[in-house]
């Protein structure tokens, strides 16, 4: 199985992610490593904690960055979207007892093991980028020592598709703009599961109500903890169900072949009225010298099978 370092904000769809994380044969998660965004760093840490738990998975949880790299920089919780408690108002359904964080910070459990075992890991990482971003910085030589970066980040404009925080940008992304761009342009792989793909995997109302029941008690949690961003999805998209966003950077790993990809370098716009845009350089042509130029090619996902995506979510119960 490949071994995978899951870094996360859960979060509903993170949770669910987790889930699917935990349960594939395919995968071996070797630690959690927490970050701020669907709501504060203390809130993501005790919910990644608490989830790891109840799926079973004996592994370090690691806290990692309260807010974006640069200070100044805005830091918004997407409360409205998750709940004050991340899971939509049902924290209270995950254990009582609180196992204890591992003892260093994210970025630092993040390069330990890379460096414990070069080559071997694959970072999933699907809330604000700032846990890789130090990680790069405070030591470069991972980038020759991981085997693949996966995010769920971003939005490219294809088949019509666009941000969900502003017109152009997507939350992960303008959580820490300036992370996303380090770690996109560093040069180790990245595979981009952005809202290209994940817009088009709809889980309905009648596919999360028929887990409910279903992997003891997680298909009840996630029926109910679904119950408030289904409300957010009904009132902003208009969607009878809510988007599978972290759960398709999992599929991505366990199915490849369901996606589609485009190669090119990706940069991330950080200032001005675009900030958080996501762009890919998929041009054949080589010009002069542009942002993108000397930036490695990476992997956008354009494309995906969202059925393979919804049956594999549901093999894990
Ligand atoms: C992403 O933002 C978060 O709210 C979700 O957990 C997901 O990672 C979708 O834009
Ligand atoms: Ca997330």
């Amino acid at each position: 199985p490949m071994p995978v370092i899951f870094d996360t904000d859960p979060g509903i769809d993170d949770a669910m992610a987790l889930y699917l994380l935990a349960r594939h044969p395919a995968l071996d998660l070797r630690a959690v490593t927490t970050v701020f965004g669907n709501a504060s760093i203390e809130v993501t840490s005790r919910n990644g904690q608490l989830l790891a738990a109840m799926f079973g998975q004996q592994v370090p949880v690691a806290a990692g960055a309260a807010g974006p790299l640069h200070a100044h920089a805005e830091r918004e919780f997407s409360v409205h979207v998750h709940g004050d408690d991340g899971v939509g108002g049902m924290a209270a359904l995950l254990e009582a007892e609180v196992p204890p964080l591992d003892a260093r910070p994210a970025y630092q459990l993040i390069c330990d093991m890379v460096n414990a075992e070069p080559g071997a890991i694959t970072l999933i990482a699907v809330g604000p980028l700032t846990n890789l971003a130090l990680a790069l910085r405070h030591d470069p030589s991972i980038v020759a020592k991981v085997h693949r970066v996966i995010v769920m980040g971003g939005a490219f404009g294809t088949a019509a598709r666009c941000g969900n925080v502003t017109p152009v940008a997507e939350a992960n992304i303008i959580n820490d703009p300036e992370a996303a761009d380090l770690v996109f342009s560093a040069d180790w792989p990245v595979v981009i599961v952005g809202l290209d793909v994940t817009h088009e995997t709809v889980m309905s109302e009648a596919y999360l109500s028929s887990l409910q029941g279903r992997g003891g008690v997680v298909g009840d949690f996630i029926w109910k903890a679904t119950r408030h961003y289904q409300d957010f999805y009904q009132a902003c998209a208009g969607i009878d169900g809510i988007y599978a966003h972290d759960a398709s950077a999992i599929a991505y790993a366990i199915e490849p072949e369901a996606f589609t990809l485009r190669s090119g370098p990706v940069r991330v716009v950080t200032d001005g009225i675009a900030r958080g845009q996501t762009i890919q350089d998929f041009r054949k042509l080589s010009l002069a010298q542009t942002p993108w130029s000397g930036c490695p090619a990476q992997q956008v996902c354009i494309g995906v099978q969202a059925e393979r995506v919804l049956a594999l979510f549901e093999q894990a119960f």
